[in-house]
């Protein structure tokens, strides 16, 4: 009932983007933000959740504080939401391919446990406070903006009204849609056009990688049985002593300069050959998009500006909005259905839906 009501708001609230442009803290010029896909505001839980984002943010802050690797986590958990199936928070479902459901699980999908907590965390915060009509899929969305932010990445604000779906992705579906670190760019460009990404979106939104670990097996091909000839000497070496064989269960940073801080020093170590995966050190030696790498490598503000319309396009992908999918009660399952729910209804149906 309040989900209805508050996609109702929303309809009724048409906010010209002027409005939110002239606020400042958006980077990017009007001509270049991506139009809204219908069904998605700027303003959607003015009146039935007005705090969403101030207790997203706060939680966060304190979460960040003991470990700011949760940071990458919450990021890359947005990204594997958005890319497989759209940004439905179908990847937050138990049983997932890509989520924590341990049948399904791919293990080089692996994404951080805790990422998932915190999302489940957030979402109880949230229905603490205004009742279920916060969806899983914004919350997964404002959560990886804050992980930006709080990383020292630049503030934008985030559409919202996505939906959350009924059901999850498969495990084919999953390993279709997110492009392998050994891909190269042609893969990497053909993969993310299929979305609508351009290759300026693709330089841009790999710029992700400026924060957050990856494991041995994600690059060991790089090191073993032959160097990557476009590996720098040093960092080869460096990583050969952290990944001894090609099943280490190591980890080691993405960004080698400042590996927590979103900025644009991925880029600079792209420049230098001490991009951690093929797809990251082919975006440099592609000359497709060599030019690219190098503008976001001297300019920050520039990457700031193409990461946030990477960001916005990719967070608008497939979205379920009005009356599509559901508001889930709890990010890791479904609602019950109208049977299921009378049998639990004398357990407390307050309980559940968390009024
Ligand atoms: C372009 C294609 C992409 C490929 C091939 C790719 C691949 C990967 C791989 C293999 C890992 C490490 C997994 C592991 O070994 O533990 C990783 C980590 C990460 N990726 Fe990507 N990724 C891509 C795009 C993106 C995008 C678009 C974002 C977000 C904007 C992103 C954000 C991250 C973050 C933050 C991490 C670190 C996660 C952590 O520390 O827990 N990636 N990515
Ligand atoms: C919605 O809330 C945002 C953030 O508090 C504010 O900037 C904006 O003016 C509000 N819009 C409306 C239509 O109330
Ligand atoms: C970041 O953006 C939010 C709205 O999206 C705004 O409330 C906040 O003041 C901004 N913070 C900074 C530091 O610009
Ligand atoms: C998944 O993909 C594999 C190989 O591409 C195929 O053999 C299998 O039938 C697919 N499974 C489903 C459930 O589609
Ligand atoms: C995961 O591993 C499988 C087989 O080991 C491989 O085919 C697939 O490309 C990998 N996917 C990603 C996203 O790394
Ligand atoms: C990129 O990799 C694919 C295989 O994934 C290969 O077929 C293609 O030739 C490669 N392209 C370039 C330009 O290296
Ligand atoms: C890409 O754009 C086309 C044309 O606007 C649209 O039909 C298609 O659904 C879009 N694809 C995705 C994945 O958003
Ligand atoms: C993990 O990395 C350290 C160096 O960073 C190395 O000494 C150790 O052998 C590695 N362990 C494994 C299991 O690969
Ligand atoms: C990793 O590979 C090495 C050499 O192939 C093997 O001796 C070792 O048992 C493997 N370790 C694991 C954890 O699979
Ligand atoms: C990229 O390199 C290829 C082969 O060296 C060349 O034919 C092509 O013109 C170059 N393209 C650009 C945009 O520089
Ligand atoms: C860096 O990029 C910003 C944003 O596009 C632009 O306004 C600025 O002029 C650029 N700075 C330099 C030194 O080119
Ligand atoms: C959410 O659903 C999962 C999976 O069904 C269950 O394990 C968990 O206990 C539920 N959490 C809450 C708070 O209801």
């Amino acid at each position: 009932m309040a989900s209805t009501f508050a996609s109702l708001i929303s309809q009724l609230l048409i906010v010209p983007c002027l409005l939110l442009l002239s606020s400042g803290y958006l980077y990017v010029s009007e001509a270049q933000t991506p139009p809204l896909v219908s069904g998605l505001s700027y303003t959607f839980y003015n009146t039935s959740c007005p705090d969403f984002e101030t207790i997203v943010r706060t939680r966060l802050q304190t979460e960040f504080a003991s470990d700011i690797g949760l940071a990458a986590g919450l990021l890359r958990l947005h990204f594997h939401d958005c890319f497989v199936q759209g940004c439905d928070a179908s990847v937050l479902l138990d049983g997932s391919a890509s989520g924590p459901g341990e049948k399904n699980a791919t293990p080089n999908l692996t994404l951080r446990p805790q990422a998932f907590q915190i999302i489940e965390e957030l979402r109880s915060l949230v229905q603490n406070q205004c009742g279920s009509v916060v969806s899983c899929a914004d919350i997964t969305a404002v959560a990886a903006r804050d992980a930006v932010v709080l990383s020292g990445g630049p503030n934008y604000s985030v559409p919202f009204g996505r939906r959350d779906s009924l059901d999850f992705a498969t495990q084919n579906d999953t390993l279709a849609n997110l492009p392998a670190p050994t891909s190269n760019t042609s893969d990497i460009l053909s993969s993310l056009a299929t979305k609508n990404l351009t290759t300026t979106d693709a330089v841009a939104l790999s710029g992700g990688h400026t924060i957050g670990i990856g494991h041995c097996t994600s690059f060991t091909s790089r090191l073993y049985p032959t160097q990557d000839s476009t590996m720098d000497q040093t960092f080869a070496t460096n990583l050969k002593i952290t990944c001894p064989t090609t099943n280490s269960t190591n980890t080691t940073n993405l960004d080698i300069r400042t590996p927590n801080v979103f900025d644009n020093k991925y880029y600079v170590d792209l420049m230098n050959r001490q991009g951690l995966f093929t797809s990251d050190q082919d975006l440099y030696t592609d000359n497709r998009t060599r030019s690219i790498v190098t503008s976001f490598a001297v300019n920050q503000s520039l990457f700031y500006e193409n990461f946030i319309i990477g960001m916005l396009k990719m967070g608008m992908l497939n979205v379920l909005t009005g009356t599509q999918g559901e508001i889930r009660a709890n990010c890791s399952a479904r609602n019950p259905t109208s049977s299921t729910l009378s049998s639990v209804v004398e357990e407390g149906l307050e309980t559940l839906m968390g009024f």
